[in-house]
């Protein structure tokens, strides 16, 4: 398979005004998963399709991704990611919204490489994609002023913040394959639950994780009163006076450690994060049973790994 890190350090940002390019290097020589361009061209080996044919789309997708990374960090006011300063530190929040902005137009660039008889399609379901993924973004803000945010709330959010890329990824490479429509339904399917799982996942190491492998600050979450699946969970204990207690914290804006730690025993003493294992291995069973309805070759067997993988993740 194409050595995807090879094709992304290979794309060129020694260009002026480096104020404008030099961020956007900075954020993909950085590293990171590359699950989203993974899941692409796993999705075209699956369907015996050429993969110099997806490249186009795979690169797009990291692309894209890493723009909304960018801005990500700025909403969330994250300082650290992939174990560096965050753009908008390591220079500004100008520049995390303008090479943002140039990064997701340079996708859009890297996009239109994409087969010209597969092109109109392909551009239809990024597109959704991408609205998908502003939608959940202002959903996730929205609901940290909100106190009545329910779980079925919170998995509509993250489907669209997170769900859509992966599953989109997996949907855009079967589809340069020529997969089948029944088969595209089980890749996307897939996508959409193992991306439910994923982000579980990423809420749990928001609390659980080592900073050092995960790459990102801890606590975050907590800081800014994510309504994360461990917050909400923990908010329907039956435990009056821990309810009580984890109410009072989400009302304290100005004592970040303190708050974490506190909130940190609200969970551990709530068992909140057993519970969040378990509605991430329901979503991971359910990716799992879409990979019967596709060929069983050696791409669907990394599919299955990296569904297990995904929800074993430290980073
Ligand atoms: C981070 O995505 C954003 C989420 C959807 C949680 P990844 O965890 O895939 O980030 P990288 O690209 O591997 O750094
Ligand atoms: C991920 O949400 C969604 C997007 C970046 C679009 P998070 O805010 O949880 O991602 P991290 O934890 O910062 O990577
Ligand atoms: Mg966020
Ligand atoms: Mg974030
Ligand atoms: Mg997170």
């Amino acid at each position: 398979m194409i050595d995807i890190n090879r094709e992304i350090e290979a794309l060129d940002w020694s260009r002026a005004p480096k104020g404008l390019y030099e961020p956007i290097g900075y954020t993909l020589a950085a590293g990171g998963k590359r699950i989203r361009p993974t899941l692409a061209l796993i999705a075209s080996a699956l369907l015996g399709g050429n993969e110099k044919d997806v490249l186009p789309a795979a690169l797009a997708l990291e692309v894209f991704h890493n723009f909304t990374l960018l801005h990500d960090d700025v909403m969330d006011k994250a300082e650290v990611r992939r174990g560096r300063p965050t753009v908008h530190v390591k220079w500004d929040e100008n520049t995390a919204i303008l090479s943002g902005d140039q990064m997701l137009i340079e996708a859009y660039k890297l996009l239109s490489d994409v087969p010209a008889d597969k092109l109109p399609q392909v551009l239809k379901w990024f597109n959704e994609m991408a609205t998908g993924i502003c939608e959940g973004q202002q959903y996730d803000v929205d609901f940290e002023h909100q106190s009545q945010v329910t779980i079925d709330d919170y998995m509509m959010m993250i489907e669209k913040k997170t769900s859509v890329l992966l599953a989109y990824a997996l949907k855009i490479g079967g589809y340069i394959a020529g997969a089948s429509t029944a088969q595209l339904e089980a890749l996307y399917q897939y996508g959409l639950h193992i991306g439910l799982a994923f982000q579980i996942q990423d809420d749990i190491l928001d609390v659980y994780g080592d900073p050092k492998t995960f790459g990102k600050a801890i606590g975050g979450d907590i800081c800014c009163n994510k309504k994360t699946l461990l917050l909400l969970t923990a908010l329907e204990t039956e435990d009056a006076e821990s309810k009580a207690e984890l109410l009072q914290w989400l009302s304290v804006t100005d004592r970040n450690e303190e708050k974490i730690a506190a909130v940190t025993a609200l969970y551990n003493r709530l068992g909140v994060r057993k519970a969040c294992e378990a509605v991430m291995e329901t979503h991971t069973a359910t990716a799992l049973a879409q990979l019967d309805k596709l060929p069983q070759n050696s791409a669907c067997e990394k599919l299955r790994e990296l569904a297990e993988k995904l929800i074993n993740r430290k980073s």
